[in-house]
C-alpha cells in the first residue's frame, strides 16, 4: 500500500456497538488507531494525508465479509426461476439436466475473457454494496480445464481489484454427466488436486479452501470425505456445502474432519450442531437460498445457543441472484430470528473466521486492514432495517485503507 492511500476519518462523533465514540485513522492499508474522536484528531493533527473524510452524523461499520459466493460463470437461469415459481424443485430441475449442469455448459464454452467481465462486474455490484473480502468459488467446469479456467479468473481478480479475495476449488459441485460420484472423486483426488498443489507452487494460482457439495444425488458422504481429506492433506481450508436439501451427516463430517466452514445446513441435526461447536467448526448461513428455494430456515438460534460460530453469505450463483450483504442480514433478521448485532457479527468478523482471516479482517482493531463502510446514517443498524436500496445509504467503501 502505498503512502497516497493514507485516510483519516475526522470529525467524527459516532458510537460503536458499545457506545462509545470512537473513530479510525488507517495508515498504509492497516487501521492505525481507534479511539475517541478528539484523541484521534490529536494524534493526527501534525501529519498530512492525502484524504479526509468528515463523518459527523455517520457510521463506520467494518467492510462486509460475504462468506459464500460462485461468481464465476456463464450461462444465467432466469427461466428456471420461472420454474421454480411455478412448483418446481431444485432438485426436479438439477434431475432433468438444468441447474449447476445448465450453468457448466455455458461456462465451459465461454472464454477466460468473458468470464473475467461478467465477474468483474459482478465484484464491483458487491463492492458498492459494502463488500470488502468475499469467497469466491470454481466449480461451474467440472473438467480440470474448465475448473483451471475458473480458479485463473479468480486469481486475475485477487490480484488487480481491490476487493480482498478468498478462493475455493469447488470441482466437486455437480457429478459430470456419464460419472458416479466415486469416479468423479477418484478424477478430483488423482487429477485435479496434484494440478493445482504444482499451479500453487509455482505461484500461478493460489487457493484457499476445498468444497464439495455433500447431497443426496450428488456426493455422497463417503465420496465427500475423500476429497475433503485429500484437499486438506495439500494444506487447504475445508468449507463446503452439506445438509442442505437432505441430512446427510455433514456436520458431524466436517467437525471430524476439522472443517473451517459448512455452509447451508437446514437439514443439520442436534448432534451435528454440537459438533460444530465443540470443533469450532463455522455455520455459514445463507438466507437468500432458503428464501428462494422455500427452503425450511436453517436453525441460526439453536446454532447461537449452542455456541457455533455463525456466518453469513450471499449465495450469490445463478439460482440465488443476489449481491448484497445488507439484503442477506435482512433476511437472517427476519426469516432465522437472528438479532441486529448478531447478523451484523455474523457478516463481519464470523465470516472472516469462515475463510480462516478473522486475525486480519472482519472488524475494526488497530493493526487490522483498512477494510470499512461509511453509512449515512446516525444509527448504524439502517444498514440492516432498510430493505434494498442501500446504494444511497453506503456512502464509502473502504477497502485496504483506500475509498473505492
Ligand atoms: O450453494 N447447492 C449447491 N450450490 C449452490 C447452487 C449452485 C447453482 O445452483 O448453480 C448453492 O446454493
Ligand atoms: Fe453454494
Amino acid at each position: 500500500m502505498s503512502e497516497a492511500c493514507r485516510l483519516v476519518f475526522s470529525f467524527s462523533t459516532f458510537p460503536d456497538l458499545l457506545g462509545r465514540p470512537t473513530v479510525p485513522g488507517t495508515k498504509d492499508g492497516l487501521i492505525k488507531a481507534i479511539g475517541p474522536a478528539d484523541a484521534i484528531q490529536k494524534m493526527f493533527s501534525e501529519e498530512t494525508f492525502e484524504e479526509r473524510i468528515d463523518c459527523s452524523g455517520k457510521c463506520i461499520l467494518p467492510g462486509l465479509v460475504d462468506a459464500h459466493t460462485h461468481p464465476v460463470w456463464a450461462g444465467e437461469r432466469v427461466h428456471e426461476f420461472a420454474m421454480k415459481l411455478a412448483g418446481a424443485t431444485y432438485m426436479d430441475i438439477h434431475r432433468a439436466g438444468g441447474g449447476i449442469n445448465f450453468t457448466v455448459e455455458h461456462t465451459r464454452q465461454a472464454s477466460e475473457e468473458e468470464l473475467f467481465c461478467s465477474f468483474q462486474e459482478r465484484l464491483q455490484r458487491m463492492m458498492r454494496a459494502g463488500t470488502t473480502l468475499v469467497e469466491c468459488k470454481s466449480g461451474y467446469g467440472l473438467n480440470l480445464e474448465t475448473e483451471l479456467k475458473m480458479l485463473r479468473v479468480i486469481e486475475r481478480a485477487r490480484r488487480q481489484l481491490p476487493i480482498g479475495i478468498s478462493a475455493t476449488y469447488c470441482g466437486a459441485h455437480s457429478v459430470p454427466k456419464g460419472k458416479t460420484a466415486p469416479e468423479a472423486a477418484d478424477e478430483i483426488i488423482n487429477s485435479h488436486l496434484p494440478k493445482l498443489k504444482e499451479l500453487g507452487r509455482s505461484g500461478e494460482i493460489h487457493v484457499d479452501n476445498i468444497d464439495v457439495f455433500c447431497e443426496k444425488g450428488v456426493f455422497d458422504l463417503s465420496s465427500t470425505r475423500r476429497i475433503l481429506q485429500s484437499g486438506k492433506e495439500m494444506g487447504l481450508q475445508i468449507n463446503f456445502h452439506g445438509d442442505e436439501l437432505h441430512p446427510m451427516k455433514a456436520a458431524e463430517l466436517g467437525a471430524e474432519l476439522g472443517a473451517q466452514a459448512i455452509s447451508h445446513l437446514e437439514e443439520v441435526s442436534d448432534e451435528g450442531i454440537v459438533a460444530m461447536a465443540m470443533a469450532r467448526c463455522s455455520a455459514v448461513l445463507l438466507p437468500t437460498t432458503a428464501y428462494m428455494l422455500r427452503l425450511k430456515q436453517p436453525r441460526a438460534r439453536k446454532m447461537l445457543d449452542e455456541g457455533v460460530i455463525v456466518a453469513l453469505g450471499s449465495d450469490f450463483n445463478p439460482n440465488a441472484y443476489c449481491f448484497s450483504m445488507p439484503v442477506v442480514m435482512h433476511l437472517a433478521c427476519v426469516n432465522m430470528r437472528m438479532s441486529m448485532p448478531e447478523a451484523l457479527a455474523a457478516a463481519t468478523i464470523n465470516a472472516a473466521y469462515a475463510l480462516g482471516k478473522s486475525d486480519t479482517h472482519g472488524s475494526l482493531e488497530v493493526g487490522k486492514q483498512g477494510d470499512l463502510i461509511i453509512i449515512n446514517s446516525s444509527r448504524w443498524e439502517h444498514l440492516i432495517y432498510q430493505f434494498g436500496g442501500h446504494h444511497e445509504l453506503i456512502e464509502y467503501v473502504v477497502a485496504k485503507g483506500k475509498v473505492i
